[in-house]
């Protein structure tokens, strides 16, 4: 549709228009300025022995109404686009009038968005207003995974308030986490270890939180296996998004069928990233949101 209004289309808009016009004054001349009118009151129609018809005239008043708004019309046609393709004079658009109000809206907020982005977190967290816009931005943008309340859900997005981080918990991790975004990577270990193997390391990290005795058969194989990317004791590498398994905290879940099959079958979360979607501000004000 965007090509319509050129050429033929074009042309065959502005005659319809135009002859629209010329049609509406003919007619309005013709009710106000023919001669026939009102010449013959004898003629006129009567309707059950005494009610006249009548053929006055329509008022002055509508005349001049009906000639301004003809008017009005021309000098809109010439000014703004509305005859095919023609620009009008003012070379009025959509398009440059969203322009101009973006420009508008970045001369306007540029300042503040600036200030907000170099703000330091504490000061963040210590502005009210800041942190409530901080929140509506969650809400629009994260939390249809993470959850209106930050709280996670589903066993796949994982909650952002208790004080458990697989990516780390600093500030500069954050930003990273939601800048860049995360992929996670724990392959399916069934192939590689076999149904014995990954039901006993499964039954050493269900006991990891109690500490997990010594000499447990599972002890072995993760000591082998997982120790490089969980750690020895399993506190987990934020470097790799390796999960704590020391802690009761769970993404996926820790009752034993969910740690075997999340040992099975591997897991692979992914966070998108936000570094294109959302501005310097609205990052360091979800940063102060979600950093303690
Ligand atoms: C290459 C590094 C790496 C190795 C090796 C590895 N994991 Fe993982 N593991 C991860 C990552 C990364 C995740 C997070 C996956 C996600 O978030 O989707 C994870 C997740 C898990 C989870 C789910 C935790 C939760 O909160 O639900 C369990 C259980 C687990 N691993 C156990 C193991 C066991 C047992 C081994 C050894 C057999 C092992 N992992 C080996 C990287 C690794
Ligand atoms: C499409 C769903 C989705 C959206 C939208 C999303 N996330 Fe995530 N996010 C995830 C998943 C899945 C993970 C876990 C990745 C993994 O398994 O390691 C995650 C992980 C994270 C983490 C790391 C948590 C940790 O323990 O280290 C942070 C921080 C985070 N998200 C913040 C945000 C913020 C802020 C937004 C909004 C700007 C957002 N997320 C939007 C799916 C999403």
């Amino acid at each position: 549709m965007a090509d319509l209004p050129t050429g033929f289309w074009s042309g065959w808009i502005i005659v319809l228009t135009c002859v629209s016009l010329a049609t509406l004054v003919w007619v309005v001349f013709s009710i106000y300025f023919s001669s026939g009118a009102n010449e013959h009151p004898d003629a006129e129609p009567v309707w059950d022995t005494d009610l006249r018809e009548g053929s006055n005239a329509p008022p002055l008043w509508w005349f001049w109404m009906l000639l301004s708004a003809l008017v009005f019309s021309l000098i809109y046609l010439m000014l703004y686009p509305g005859l095919g393709s023609y620009k009008g004079l003012l070379n009025w658009s959509h398009g440059k009038r969203i322009v101009e109000s973006y420009e508008t809206y970045d001369t306007t907020f540029q300042d503040i968005r600036a200030g907000i982005a170099s703000m330091d977190i504490a000061e963040v967290q210590n502005d009210l207003d800041l942190m409530q816009a901080a929140e509506r931005i969650f809400t629009r943008e994260c939390s249809a995974c993470h959850g209106p309340d930050a709280r996670g859900q589903a066993s796949l997005f994982p909650n952002l308030v208790d004080i458990d981080w697989q990516w780390g918990s600093s500030a500069e991790q954050i930003e990273q986490t939601i800048r860049g975004g995360r992929v996670a990577n724990m392959l399916a270990w069934q192939s590689i270890l076999g149904d014995d193997n990954v039901n006993q390391v499964a039954n050493y990290v269900a006991d990891m939180e109690g500490g997990a005795a010594a000499n447990h058969p599972g002890q072995a194989v993760y000591q082998q296996n997982c120790a490089a990317c969980h750690g020895v004791g399993g506190m987990g590498n934020p470097l790799l998004g390796a999960p704590n398994l020391a802690d009761n905290i769970w993404l996926y879940g820790g009752d034993l069928e969910t740690i075997t099959a999340s040992i099975a079958t591997g897991r692979g979360g992914v966070m998108p990233a936000f570094g294109k979607r959302l501005d310097d501000a609205q990052i360091n004000l979800l940063v102060a949101m979600l950093a303690r």
